[in-house]
């Protein structure tokens, strides 16, 4: 099945007629000073089906119980550079160029593994100017942005088409 179509507004209120809202996105900026890791390394994200199954992920295809977002995301991370953290990989990220440095596109960790500062050093071993998008509710992807000195300066309410 085709993935529904997407479109971001900044207001709920009304909403687009036979959209469904999927949750409030808010995107974060800044430069974090590189810190390179010599525990960081690149893996073919086909490889990381194990890690993927167990991460609690919360965007917009997660949002949504019409979509099965497990395999759409295994599709996605088919053929893509992931940053790995560690030999038996608990923390992974895939980072795009955007039109202003570095987007982040997908990070995620493992429950056990969480809270550990593993994201952190993925993001600080790259460096740069980054942008990364989360939901409003996502409490640790927006207290990790935060500390590591990026900024929220966009927020909208994201629908998919019925
Ligand atoms: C977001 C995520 C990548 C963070 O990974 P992590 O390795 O735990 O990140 P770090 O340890 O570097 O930093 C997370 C920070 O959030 C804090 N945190 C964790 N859970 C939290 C929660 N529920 N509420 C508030 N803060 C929380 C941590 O304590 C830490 O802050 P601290 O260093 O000041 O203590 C991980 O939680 C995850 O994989 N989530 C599911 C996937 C996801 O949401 N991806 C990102 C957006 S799409």
């Amino acid at each position: 099945m085709p993935l529904p179509k997407c479109v971001a507004l900044d207001h709920l209120d009304p909403g687009p007629a036979g959209w469904r809202h999927v949750g409030t996105r808010v995107t974060y900026g800044g430069y974090v000073r590189p810190h390179p890791d010599h525990e960081v390394w690149v893996q073919d994200g086909e490889k990381l089906s194990d890690l993927v199954s167990a991460v609690n992920f919360s965007g917009r295809l997660w949002r949504d119980d019409r979509i099965d977002a497990l395999s759409e995301t295994k599709k996605w991370l088919k053929g893509k550079d992931a940053w790995v953290v560690g030999s038996y990989p608990a923390a992974f990220a895939v980072f795009s160029g955007g039109i202003v440095g570095t987007v982040i596109n997908l990070i995620g960790v493992h429950p056990a593994a969480a809270g550990l500062g593993l994201a952190e050093r993925l993001i600080r071993h790259v460096g740069g100017t980054f942008t990364a998008g989360t939901y409003e509710d996502n409490a640790a992807a927006r207290r990790l942005y935060e500390k590591l000195g990026m900024k929220e300066f966009k927020r909208e309410e994201v629908f998919h088409e019925n």
